[in-house]
């Protein structure tokens, strides 16, 4: 069994129609493809028509599933109405929101206007919470049992510079996440998130890993295992929490990364450094001290 390969092999998602925002390139499109895999109708949404058109003819190749591709830019509450529309005279009903679009990129926060700011909350906080009032109240009014998944990042409880606006950003959409876990319960909704690390992308890539900084960057060193994830994992992961086996999951965030915050975080992690004869040194020094 390798940790690239689907883990579900029965349709757990069968019955199910599940809209992806962000759905047509990277990570979004590797979770469409496995829940259309586990026999979910998937609806992919994303600003670039064309795009969406292209994944989900592709995805339908490969699945025989239903895709549905619609335009739709989640900062604009009125693409967001039409997009709830237009599932629903495709698919009759919805179960399940996986909030995935972002905009991000690197830069000394020091550099950003309030705009290059300001574009980056609407996309990630206020896209996300335009999709999670549109959908949740049509839930509420229907009595309709759904869940709702959100794409953080780990930052998102730690912080970190040079992304300053996508931290504040995902630190309100895990803030969302928990709110609602608990509002929303009486509802029947339940509310998740998954924080992945470093799962390669051409979109995050471009944004997050510019060629000058390649070198520099190195991100397989700074996680303990290695290497960075695979975007089955990732789908593995998510089409876990959306299904009904995760039923009892509720206003949690799962991180998948690696050990790569931990590593930043324990004090002592950077002994890692330390080659294997200089701890017979170490050890030495630190018993001939004892009780001096
Ligand atoms: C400083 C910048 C800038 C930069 C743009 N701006 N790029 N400022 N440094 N590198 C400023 C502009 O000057 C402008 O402000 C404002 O931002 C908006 O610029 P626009 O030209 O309107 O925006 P545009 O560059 O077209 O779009 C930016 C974007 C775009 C919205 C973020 O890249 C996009 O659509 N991204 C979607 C996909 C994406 O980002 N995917 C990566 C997600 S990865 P002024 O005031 O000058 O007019 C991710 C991973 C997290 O989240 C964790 C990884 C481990
Ligand atoms: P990506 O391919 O660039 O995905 C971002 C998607 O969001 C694109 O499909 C983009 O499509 C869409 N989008 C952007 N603005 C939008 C808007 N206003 N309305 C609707 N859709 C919009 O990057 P990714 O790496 O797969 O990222 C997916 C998610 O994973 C993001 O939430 C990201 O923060 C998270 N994440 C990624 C990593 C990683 O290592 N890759 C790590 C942690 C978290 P359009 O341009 O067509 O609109």
């Amino acid at each position: 069994m390798q940790y690239s390969e689907p883990m579900f092999k029965d349709k757990v998602l069968k019955n199910k129609t599940i809209v992806v925002t962000g759905g047509g390139t990277g990570l979004g499109r590797s979770m469409s493809t496995y829940f259309s895999k586990l026999g979910a109708n998937v609806v992919i949404t994303s600003r670039k028509l064309e795009v969406l058109q292209k994944t989900a003819s592709e995805i339908t190749e490969e699945t025989g599933g239903n895709i549905l591709a619609v335009a739709c830019d989640v900062r604009k509450e009125d693409d967001v109405q039409a997009l709830l529309s237009q599932t629903l005279e495709e698919f009759g009903t919805v179960n399940g929101l996986l909030n995935n679009a972002a905009g991000n990129f690197i830069s000394p926060t020091e550099r950003l206007s309030p705009k290059a700011f300001g574009i980056i909350l609407d996309i990630v906080l206020k896209g996300t919470i335009n999709c999670t009032l549109t959908f949740g109240k049509h839930w509420i009014e229907k009595k309709s049992p759904a869940t709702v998944l959100n794409i953080v990042t780990t930052y998102a409880t730690t912080g970190s510079g040079f992304v300053v606006p996508s931290a504040c950003a995902k630190g309100g959409v895990l803030a969302m996440t928990r709110s609602l876990a608990v509002e929303w319960a009486k509802y029947n909704i339940r509310f998740n998130a998954i924080a992945p690390g470093p799962f390669p992308t051409k979109g995050a890539w471009e944004r997050l890993v510019p060629q000058p900084l390649k070198d520099k960057i190195a991100l397989e060193k700074r996680i303990p295992l290695k290497r960075m994830g695979e975007h089955q994992e990732l789908a593995n992961l998510a089409a876990y929490v959306m299904s009904d086996f995760a039923s009892y999951m509720n206003g949690e965030v799962i991180t998948i990364d690696g050990g790569e915050w931990l590593q930043g975080a324990g004090q002592f992690n950077g002994l890692e450094a330390v080659p294997d004869p200089m701890w017979d040194a170490i050890e030495q020094y630190i018993r001939s001290q004892k009780g001096s």
